[in-house]
């Protein structure tokens, strides 16, 4: 078991010099709006080449490619689910998502890692109860892993980033 350090930051993920920024997609793998637009924009069309070749991506999932004319060496893509209230399994689907982009990650010895807040933005999901979801998954998957070193909670708003700072104060 490795010692991984979690941090929050208030940043646009598009711009982090990680190993890997994480990408809240949709099942095609085909772009769309939110950070998905923005990742795309800011790889370039080569990003959405090589996401053709995928066949998508299930929700709860993840697949990884390079990341192009971004920063970050790879983008890892996840799908987020739709909340519909909270019966409907979101919040399995929602750690599958942290724990498949973590998995993804260590396989590929990859050190730094950057969420963004998966299915909180158009798909709905409550900011609190996913961020919850998001550190404790991380915090009980990503010591598994030994060459992961960083993992980074990217916040869009600074309310985002106050939740976040309050769950990783506790512990
Ligand atoms: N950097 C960091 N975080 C960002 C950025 C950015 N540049 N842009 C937005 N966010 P969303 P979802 C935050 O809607 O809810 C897409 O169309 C945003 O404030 O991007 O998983 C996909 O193709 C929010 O906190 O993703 C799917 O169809 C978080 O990123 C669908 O949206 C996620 O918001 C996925 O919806």
């Amino acid at each position: 078991m490795s010692s991984v350090r979690l941090r929050a930051l208030r940043a646009d993920i598009t711009t982090l010099a990680v190993d890997a920024i994480v990408n809240a997609a949709n099942t095609s793998l085909l772009g769309g709006g939110g950070v998905d637009g923005a990742i795309h924009r800011a790889a370039g069309p080569e990003l959405l080449a090589e996401c053709r070749g995928l066949g998508g991506c299930a929700t709860g999932d993840a697949k990884m490619t390079r990341g192009y004319r971004l920063p970050a060496r790879h983008v890892i893509h996840t799908v987020g689910p739709v909340w519909h209230g909270g019966g409907a399994g979101e919040a399995e689907l929602l750690a599958g998502c942290y724990r498949r982009s973590l998995q993804l990650a260590g396989e590929a010895g990859l050190a730094s890692i950057a969420f963004p807040g998966i299915s909180t933005g158009v798909y709905g999901y409550p900011v609190a109860a996913a961020a919850a979801i998001a550190v404790a998954t991380v915090r009980q998957a990503a010591p598994q892993y030994p060459t992961l070193a960083e993992v980074v909670f990217c916040c869009f708003s600074a309310a985002d980033l106050a939740v976040y700072e309050d769950l990783l104060a506790r512990h």
